[in-house]
């Protein structure tokens, strides 16, 4: 191995385990933005101020996410000695000082709050992580260091085998690295699968320099947080990939191009860059090696179409991030016109993995088509929102109940949508299908970088494709007239539809501008009618009933409904006239009632009395009086 790589990993080692010997017990919450939204910040806080002032020794500190993303904060618990550690969720800040006097002070565990037991036995019969259900099937490779190491402290990953790949590949030629990737089968996980290695070999035959390499994490798609968890929980594997594809490729200046809306993850990327710079892990002559590559955290610009490549890098390049027709690829003709690898998080990240432990290793874990594992994340009607990492071929529907947890209670599956906005929809007799690329391209979708979203029998599917179209429209980039009129025109007639204006010709007009949004210049309007496409294909009967009914089977269409008091003597009414943003419940001297004109059906009062305000059909026909004939 490179020296040099050599000692800064003994070191690392070194350090690491002094660390976790210390005799110190050690309190790890995982910070990142799913627990942030849940309050992570302040049980740090409370954590840190209690154990100060209780005056007790231990180490407390940070780590990224465990996947357990719907009882976050998580939190674990390593003993003294060392001989234990156990993973608890749902550390809220009101019950952060309680927890860590009984953790720390009492010595005790916490059954109520535990998931499972991550290292050694449990005093409370808590089961082991790997027994848990949500673990069981999961393969974490990507997600070996999720929720172990500090995010923030680059010896933690060095310790764990980091950089490992790296030197390996630096005793290769650039050509058997990329054999490596080409053998692994490892294919582009931003939602297309094209070979990786095979892009890596553009870029290396490319003769124009200087080339360069980009990390698109971009991310936008809503549902989608795969990405973020491992910028967020192990920044170090992103970079290790890109210095990878850097030696086998000959770039010597990369990007990271972070979504807007991801500030953490681009902090902890900033974090991990200067860290892995000031280790000459990046920069020129790296550890000795002759290889010189600069890495560059660049925020992106808010916009969806900068995760398409050309749109990302026009962004990169200081225009709008515009996408343009292809050819040119983009490693002939990339950033600064000049030659450009782009990939996704997830497949340089897969790279040091490949790298470390040989292409075998890595393409055994199945024996799907698709091969290596995938991160998914879960949400919608279901009980468990989290992230996964599995090998491809499961069933979604293993996701779902497994994974998932199922349905929420009171949920029915009507459908899923895998693959973002643009993937499209399938119903729920389809929850048997793999997660493969093959099965959704075969119906005209494609499975995506990640997100599956389950929705129930209160979603409306005409809703769902305003939704998803009206993100498209909004996205477009408005170069070409057929995306951005397109959609525009698809949403129009889907408003108007859900208000109770449906024509009989409104279906086939989407199926017209379905037709023709596929001339569009790039993916994004290619395939933003997906979902209408495919929701006229499983789901027609639905439209033809708020077209021809003024129906809305999933009662929610806020043009063909109503919300009428059902109970005048329901005790949670004025609790209910009290959460609702437009006033729309008053009390006269005759009792309780909703002003229709005021009332936009968002269901808040529902949710806080459910006895209280029912939904009725605003164009229901009243029922006809019996005729003479009849009653005779
Ligand atoms: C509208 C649109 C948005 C996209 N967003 C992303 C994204 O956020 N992340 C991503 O990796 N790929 C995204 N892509 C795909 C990229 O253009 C590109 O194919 C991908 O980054 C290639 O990486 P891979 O080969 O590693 O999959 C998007 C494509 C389109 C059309």
């Amino acid at each position: 191995m490179n020296a040099a790589l050599q000692s800064l990993i003994t070191r690392a080692r070194e350090s690491y385990e002094a660390w976790l010997t210390n005799g110190r017990p050690k309190v790890n919450v995982c910070i990142d933005t799913s627990s942030l939204a849940r309050g992570a910040d302040e049980t740090l806080r409370i954590i840190r101020e209690t154990v100060a002032r209780e005056g007790i020794d231990a180490d407390i500190g940070i780590i990224g996410s465990w996947g357990f993303c719907w009882m976050e904060p998580t939190v674990t618990v390593r003993t003294a000695g060392g001989t234990r550690t156990i993973l608890y969720g749902n550390v809220t800040p009101d019950r952060a000082e309680e927890f860590v006097r009984r953790v720390l002070v009492d010595g005790e565990e916490v059954p109520e709050l535990a998931i499972a037991v991550v290292e050694g036995v449990s005093n409370e019969g808590i089961v082991p992580l790997g027994e848990h259900p949500f673990m069981q099937g999961q393969v974490r490779r990507l997600m070996a260091n999720c929720g172990i190491i500090d995010p923030e402290n680059i010896d933690h990953y060095l310790a764990r085998g980091g950089y490992e790949g790296f030197a390996n590949a630096l005793e290769r030629t650039p050509e058997e690295i990329i054999k490596e990737v080409l053998d692994s089968g490892l294919g582009g996980r931003g939602g297309g699968g094209f070979p990786t290695g095979r892009k890596w070999d553009f870029l290396r035959t490319a003769t124009a320099e200087p080339k360069y390499l980009v990390c698109n994490a971009d991310e936008g798609d809503p549902g989608a947080w795969v990405n973020r968890i491992l910028m967020e929980s192990d920044p170090q594997l992103v970079i290790e990939g890109m210095l990878i594809a850097a030696r086998a490729t000959g770039a010597r200046e990369g990007y990271i191009y972070i979504r807007y809306e991801y500030p953490l993850a681009f902090q902890r990327m900033k974090v991990a860059v200067a860290q892995a710079y000031e280790r000459g892990l990046l920069g020129t002559n790296i550890c000795g090696s002759g290889l010189d590559f600069d890495l560059i955290v660049f925020r992106g610009a808010g916009s969806y179409v900068c995760g398409e490549e050309t749109g990302l890098m026009s962004s990169i390049d200081g225009y709008r991030g515009m996408p343009r027709i292809k050819p040119p690829f983009p490693a002939q003709a990339g950033l600064w016109n000049k030659p450009t690898n782009v990939n996704n998080v997830e497949s340089y990240a897969n790279a040091p993995l490949i790298l470390r432990h040989g292409a075998a290793w890595w393409s055994s874990v199945s024996d799907a088509k698709d091969k290596g594992t995938k991160m998914f994340t879960l949400s919608g009607a279901i009980k468990q929102m989290g992230c996964i990492e599995i090998p491809f071929g499961y069933p979604v529907r293993r996701l779902l109940e497994q994974y998932g947890g199922g349905m929420r209670d009171g949920s029915v599956l009507k459908g899923f949508q895998p693959g973002g906005p643009l993937s499209g929809i399938l119903p729920a007799s389809e929850i048997d299908l793999p997660v493969a690329l093959d099965p959704y391209r075969e119906r005209g979708m494609f499975l995506g970088s990640g997100g599956i979203i389950f929705f129930d029998q209160h979603t409306s599917v005409v809703d769902l494709c305003t939704y998803f179209v009206g993100f498209a429209e909004d996205e477009s980039c408005g170069r070409c007239t057929t995306c951005h009129g397109g959609t525009q025109r698809a949403v129009e007639i889907l408003r108007r539809m859900a208000a109770g204006g449906g024509r009989d010709s409104d279906l086939d007009k989407l199926e017209e501008l379905t037709r023709t949004l596929v001339w569009s210049n790039c993916l994004h309007g290619q395939f933003a009618l997906t979902t209408v496409k495919l929701a006229l294909r499983y789901f027609r009967d639905e439209f033809e009933t708020v077209i021809r009914e003024k129906r809305d089977p999933a009662g929610v269409l806020s043009g063909l409904i109503r919300y009428e008091i059902a109970n005048q003597a329901d005790p949670l009414l004025p609790e209910a006239a009290d959460i609702c943003p437009t006033d729309a419940i008053v009390e006269t001297h005759e009792g309780w009632t909703i002003v229709d004109e005021l009332c936009v059906r968002c269901g808040a009062c529902r949710e806080v009395a459910p006895g209280a305000v029912r939904v009725v059909e605003r164009f229901a026909q009243p029922a006809a009086e019996p005729t003479a004939a009849a009653a005779r």
